[in-house]
C-alpha cells in the first residue's frame, strides 16, 4: 500500500531577512538567515511538533509556510499544489484551509471589535456560511471551543488570555482547516490554562482529523501532543523522526542536549547528558561546515570544513550529523 500524499509538503525552503541598520554603500547588504533550506510533510491528521531554542526560526518556518513571510528559495506544496505568493488563487486557497494560532491571544485580535464579530468576519471573508447563518455558526464555534455565547458581544480586553487563546482557536476552525499551525499558543497563559487549552486543541484535532504543526520551546507539552518532532537549530531540522523515539533515543548531539536540559522531562534517564558550551552563532553570521560544530562535544576536522550535513535517514528518524554516534556518548568522546 502507498503513503497517503502529504497534506503539506515543504522543499528546501529559505527565508533571508535584511538585517537592521546596514545603510553605508560600501557595507554589503547582511541578512539574517532564519530559515536555511528546510524539508518536511506534515500527513492529513498528523501532529508535528517543532522545537528549538528561542530565534532559531520556527516562527519564521510556520509563517513562511503559510505565506505570512516570503521566501527567498524553496517550495511550498498543499494538497500537492504549489503555493505562493505570486500566485493569487494558491493563496485563497490555502488560506480557505490552513490557519495560524498565534502566541498573544490579544495581540492577534482587533481591541475594537466585539470577539462574536472577529469569527463573524472570518467567516464571511472565506464565505464560510450564507450572512443569515453567521449568528448561528458564531455560536456554534464558541460552544465548541468552550465559551459562552455571550461573551460573544464582549471585547478582547474584556475576556481573560485563556478566554481570548479559545476565541483565537474558534477563529482558525471557522475556515473549517485542514492545517492549523500554532506558534507558542500557550506560553503567554497561565499554566493552569495551559493545559485546558491544550486539551482543546487536542480534541479538536482528533475530533476533525486536523494536520497540527505545534511550534513551542516546551519539550514536555510536545511530547504530550505531537506523534512527530522536529528539533530546529539555525534555521534548520537537525532532527526529525517519531517523538518517542527521539525523546528516548535523540541522536543528534544538539537534541541530546536540549533534552537534557529539562531534568524531569524523564526521571529514569541515568546519566546527565552534556551541556552546550557557548551561545548560538548569529543567523547573520553562520558557522562553515556543520552550524552547530562550534559547540559540539563531537566536532571533528569534517564538521568544521567539510559541507553542512544533511538530513539523513536511520532507523528511528532522519538525522543531520556526519557521525552515528552511540547512545550515550559522553562530552569530548570521539565519534
Ligand atoms: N520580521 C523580521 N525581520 C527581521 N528579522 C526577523 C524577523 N522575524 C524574525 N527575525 C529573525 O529571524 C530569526 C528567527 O526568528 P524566529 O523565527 O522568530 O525564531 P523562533 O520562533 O524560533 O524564536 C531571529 O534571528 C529573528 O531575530
Ligand atoms: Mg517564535
Amino acid at each position: 500500500m502507498n503513503a497517503p500524499l502529504p497534506l503539506l509538503n515543504v522543499k528546501d525552503l529559505v527565508v533571508r531577512f535584511r538585517a537592521a541598520g546596514m545603510a553605508l554603500p560600501f557595507a554589503g547588504a547582511r541578512y539574517i538567515n532564519a530559515v536555511n533550506g528546510v524539508s518536511l510533510a506534515v500527513a492529513p491528521g498528523e501532529t508535528l511538533g517543532i522545537v528549538g531554542e528561542s530565534g532559531c526560526g520556527k516562527s519564521t518556518l510556520g509563517r513562511a509556510i503559510l505565506q505570512l513571510v516570503d521566501a527567498q528559495a524553496g517550495e511550498v506544496r498543499f494538497e500537492d499544489g504549489l503555493v505562493s505568493l505570486r500566485d493569487k488563487n494558491s493563496i485563497a486557497r490555502l488560506r480557505g484551509q490552513a490557519a495560524m494560532i498565534f502566541q498573544d491571544p490579544y495581540g492577534s485580535l482587533n481591541p475594537r471589535i466585539p470577539v462574536g464579530e472577529a469569527i463573524a468576519e472570518v467567516l464571511r471573508v472565506h464565505d464560510k456560511a450564507a450572512p443569515d447563518a453567521v449568528p448561528a455558526r458564531v455560536a456554534e464555534l464558541l460552544r465548541l471551543v468552550g465559551l459562552s455565547t455571550e461573551l460573544a458581544e464582549r471585547r478582547p480586553h474584556q475576556l481573560s488570555g485563556g478566554q481570548c487563546q479559545r476565541v483565537g482557536i474558534a477563529r482558525a476552525l471557522a475556515i473549517e482547516p485542514r492545517l492549523i499551525i500554532a506558534d507558542e499558543c500557550v506560553a503567554a497563559l497561565d499554566v493552569s490554562i495551559q493545559a485546558q487549552i491544550l486539551n482543546l486543541l487536542m480534541e479538536l484535532q482528533r475530533r476533525m482529523n486536523l494536520s497540527l504543526i505545534f511550534i513551542s520551546h516546551d519539550l514536555g507539552v510536545v511530547r504530550h501532543l505531537c506523534r512527530r518532532v522536529a528539533v530546529m537549530y539555525l534555521g534548520r531540522i537537525v532532527e526529525i523522526g517519531p517523538t518517542e523515539q527521539v525523546f528516548a533515543a535523540p541522536k543528534h548531539p544538539y537534541t541530546r542536549a536540549l533534552l537534557a536540559a529539562v531534568p524531569d522531562i524523564d526521571p529514569d534517564r541515568p546519566l546527565a547528558p552534556p551541556q552546550l558550551r557557548g551561545e548560538p552563532p548569529s543567523p547573520q553570521d553562520l558557522p562553515t561546515g556543520c552550524p552547530f560544530h562550534p559547540r559540539c562535544p563531537h566536532a571533528q576536522e569534517v564538521c568544521a570544513h567539510g559541507e553542512a550535513p544533511a538530513l539523513r535517514p536511520t532507523e528511528r528518524g532522519d538525522v543531520a550529523c556526519h557521525f552515528d554516534l552511540p547512545p550515550n556518548a559522553q562530552q569530548g568522546e570521539e565519534p
